[in-house]
């Protein structure tokens, strides 16, 4: 069995050896790691390698193996409601997994990851990575480029875009928003950038982002999480692009589900699948 969980002891005693102090991801990264959790992205890019890296394998190893069971347990029970003769409903929302859409597990959870890194910094620890995701038994989950991000795009794996989740570690993100924009998920993907607060390049960024936004109005929402506790490599810029989000308008008015034709056949054709 392979950790999942970036809780596990044998997970931290193998990425203790990539932590490098001047890199600032000790609380980056298990932020990542849950934010992976909470969005379940399929295809992330990480520009940068290093401590982060594994986290964010794990967490994805950790949203496959909880996705594969929230589908077996989601069929189960819509299985049992639908053979006592009954519509879904607030019983069946309830039973476990609770909430869960059937649209959601359509399509079996396989996330991947590309990691894109040119080896140029001395001090990173991006050459021990991969050493460290085989022990750990995350290495299938990653795919490395071994290269410039400038030179990357075309390398990208045919499978790998468009990007729903890609966190940037490697004074490019400059370069990052203006050449891989247009291959982030229209639909809500995410992009965090480390450390562009309290310094000027980094804070001129922020401002050419806004300009963006402002002249491209609908196209992505932005926030700038601030660590005010440290000096350098002390926040994270998030930006979430929405102009292709899809309305999952599920619930009606005060919050109550609405058990719609296209709900029930979702949740039928789900557990359908299960049973074949
Ligand atoms: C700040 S370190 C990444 C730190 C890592 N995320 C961590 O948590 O330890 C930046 C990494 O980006 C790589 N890098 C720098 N410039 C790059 C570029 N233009 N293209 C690809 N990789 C680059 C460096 O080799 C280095 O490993």
């Amino acid at each position: 069995m392979r950790p999942s969980r970036i809780t596990d002891p044998e997970f931290r005693n193998a990425v203790a050896e990539l932590a490098v102090p001047g890199m600032g991801t000790e609380s980056v990264a298990p932020l990542l790691a849950d934010l992976i959790g909470f969005l379940r992205p399929r295809r992330v890019l990480e520009v940068g390698m290093g401590y982060t890296t594994p986290f964010l394998a794990a967490a994805l190893a950790g949203t496959e193996e909880q996705a594969r069971a929230e589908s077996e347990a989601l069929a189960v029970k819509t299985r049992r409601h639908l053979d006592a003769g009954g519509e879904l409903d607030d019983s069946w929302l309830l039973e476990h997994p609770p909430l869960v859409t059937p649209a959601s597990h359509l399509t079996p959870h396989r996330p991947k990851m590309v990691a894109v890194d040119d080896l140029s910094m001395e001090d990173s620890s991006a050459r021990q990575v991969l050493e460290v995701l085989r022990k750990l038994r995350l290495a299938d989950f990653v795919s490395v480029i071994d290269t410039d991000l400038r030179t990357s795009r075309d390398l990208l794996p045919e499978d790998s875009t468009p990007i729903d989740f890609a966190w940037v570690d490697a004074w490019e993100c400059l370069y990052f928003f203006d050449h891989f924009w247009e291959l982030i998920n229209p639909d809500g993907g995410m992009v965090v950038m480390h450390y562009l607060t309290t310094y000027p390049e980094g804070e001129a960024l922020i401002r050419y982002i806004k300009a963006f936004q402002r002249s491209n109005p609908g196209e992505l929402e932005t926030v700038n999480l601030l660590e005010p506790h440290k000096l350098m490599q002390n926040s994270i810029t998030v930006l979430r692009r929405t102009s292709g989000v899809h309305s999952l308008r599920y619930a009606e008015t005060g919050g109550k589900i609405k058990y719609s034709g296209q709900l029930q056949a979702d949740a039928a054709a789900h557990s359908q699948r299960h049973a074949d």
